[in-house]
């Protein structure tokens, strides 16, 4: 039978993805987070100089990339030159950029053959931007995680000054407005809710409701 897939999309900061880890743990799926592959070509992009604006330099460079997947701790992880991305995906000129990257068709069509051949590890939660509109369109289970853009902006700021580094909230709601209206506006597989897919509003819910809601759910149904 085929491994089953989890999806769970929705914008920045709507915490998809503590909520797709824990899920992924309670149900004893691998899980997976998209956007760091889109972060690793962004971060990759700027290492070697270049320009984020060129979708065939990008190209190039993608087609270059020495990249392998495995399976550790219940995470679908990747190398890049053989070296684990960990902080360095997060950064701010990282976050600048990601949303360009993210929007060239060369870019989504090479990642989403690499989601796709996920599911060779096992069955699946992932999260992203476009798994149940475009990864996995046929996804058992869909769900889209939203949450007001100042609780979203609030979430995100309290992450990044735990993390001690200095931006004022202005900046991260800022960032996120601007990634939002890049990912929502983009040609190609934008950030939308499926069709089917289960909304659920976050804003007033803490991390431990929001997986019991989605756990509950999924064991409701026959897997
Ligand atoms: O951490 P955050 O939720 O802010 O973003 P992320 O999930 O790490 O994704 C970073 C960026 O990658 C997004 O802003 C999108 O531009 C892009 N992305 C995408 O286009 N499609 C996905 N399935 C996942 C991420």
């Amino acid at each position: 039978m085929a491994n089953k897939v989890v999806a769970i999309d929705g914008p920045s900061a709507s915490g998809k993805s503590t909520v797709a880890k824990r899920v992924a743990a309670a149900l004893g799926f691998l899980y997976v987070d998209s956007g760091a592959l889109y972060r690793a070509v962004t971060w990759k992009a700027l290492q070697e100089k270049v320009s984020t604006s060129d979708a065939s330099r990008v190209s190039i460079l993608l087609q270059n990339l020495a990249i392998t997947f495995y399976e550790k701790e219940g995470i679908v992880c990747f190398k890049i030159d053989d070296r684990e991305l960990k902080n360095e995906i997060r950064a701010i000129e990282v976050n600048e950029n990601v949303s360009k990257i993210a929007a060239m068709p060369e870019v989504r069509s090479q990642v989403v053959v690499w989601l796709r051949d996920m599911v060779r590890f096992g069955d699946l939660v992932m999260e992203g931007r476009d798994i149940a509109t475009a990864v996995f369109p046929n996804a058992e289970h869909k769900f889209y995680l939203d949450a007001s853009e100042e609780e979203r902006a609030k979430r995100r700021f309290q992450e990044i000054h735990d993390g001690a580094e200095k931006i004022t909230f202005t900046d991260v709601n800022e960032s996120l407005k601007r990634r939002d209206a890049i990912d929502k506006g983009r040609k190609m597989d934008p950030l939308r809710m499926a069709n089917g897919a289960v909304k659920i509003d976050t804003t007033g819910m803490n991390i431990d409701q929001v997986v019991q809601f989605i756990v509950d759910r999924l064991k409701a149904c026959v897997f």
